[in-house]
């Protein structure tokens, strides 16, 4: 089964709701049809908005974080129900700036996962290492890791409706993607710890998108690659130009 190649943005703390808006209206005008699915993960302010202006488009809408409770005294938290009701069909969940600057751990991760599934949104799940951690020969145990505390015990069902995006630290904002083959050989280590654990079917569906640095310049030799099945763009999903470039990568 081949995997349709998945082209997501994430825009951080960028966009208005009155921009996400503008924004998916340039994007439509780009792109009215692609071979790739299209996703953006927006800001909390801009969901509702966004969702609504791609109503009419095949965009898919998302959150960039989700708590793990289902409702509860957190004050400045948004919960899994609340993100579905602004019409976020999917949520990013253990961005490395999240794990960096909001302490997440490998186990709150797990529990954001299994509320993002129970409540219907298809976890994205990020992995990656450090330079650090690359050059002390660490990547696979470090990918390792954050997979099994962060998979857990998820039921082969459960692991059929979640994305993978392995994002190394060190390629993120830099402008230094990691080379296609740096690349194919983390994705690879991803999908085989997930065949060791859940079966080479689920491995095979699973999809895994790169991200760290995806520019139109780099976009179409990443995704030829046989384990990188889509991309997970920061700074260039934030210009409709830019981004249509990237998908219009996806052969
Ligand atoms: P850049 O594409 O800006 O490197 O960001 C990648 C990223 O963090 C996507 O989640």
């Amino acid at each position: 089964m081949k995997r349709q190649k998945i082209i997501a943005g994430n825009w951080k703390m960028y966009k208005t709701a009155k921009e996400a808006v503008h924004f998916i209206q340039q994007l439509q005008k780009l792109i009215p049809s692609s071979k790739a699915r299209i996703l953006l993960a927006v800001p909390f302010t801009a969901l509702t908005a966004a969702a609504e202006a791609a109503h009419t488009t095949s965009f898919a809408i998302g959150a960039q974080n989700v708590h793990e409770a289902v409702e509860g005294p957190y004050t400045g938290e948004i919960s899994a129900h609340m993100l579905k009701e602004a019409g976020a069909k999917f949520t990013l969940i253990g961005h490395s700036e999240r794990r960096r600057l909001f302490h997440e751990s490998n186990l709150l991760i797990h529990q954001k996962i299994k509320r993002a599934l129970s409540s219907g949104l298809t976890p994205i799940l990020c992995v990656g290492e450090t330079l650090v951690e690359r050059s002390d020969g660490a990547t696979e145990a470090v990918l390792a890791e954050q997979l099994e505390e962060g998979l857990g015990e998820l039921s082969l069902d459960q692991l059929a409706h979640l994305v993978i995006a392995y994002e190394p630290v060190w390629a993120i904002g830099t402008g230094k993607s990691a080379s296609p083959q740096v690349a194919d050989e983390a994705h690879l280590l991803c999908r085989n710890f997930i065949a060791k654990k859940w079966g080479s079917a689920a491995a095979e569906q699973l999809p895994i998108l790169y991200g760290g640095s995806v520019k139109a310049e780099n976009a179409a030799e990443l995704l030829n690659q046989p384990n990188v099945d889509g991309a997970l763009v920061g700074g260039a999903s934030l210009d409709p130009a830019a981004f249509a470039q990237i998908i219009q990568s996806v052969g």
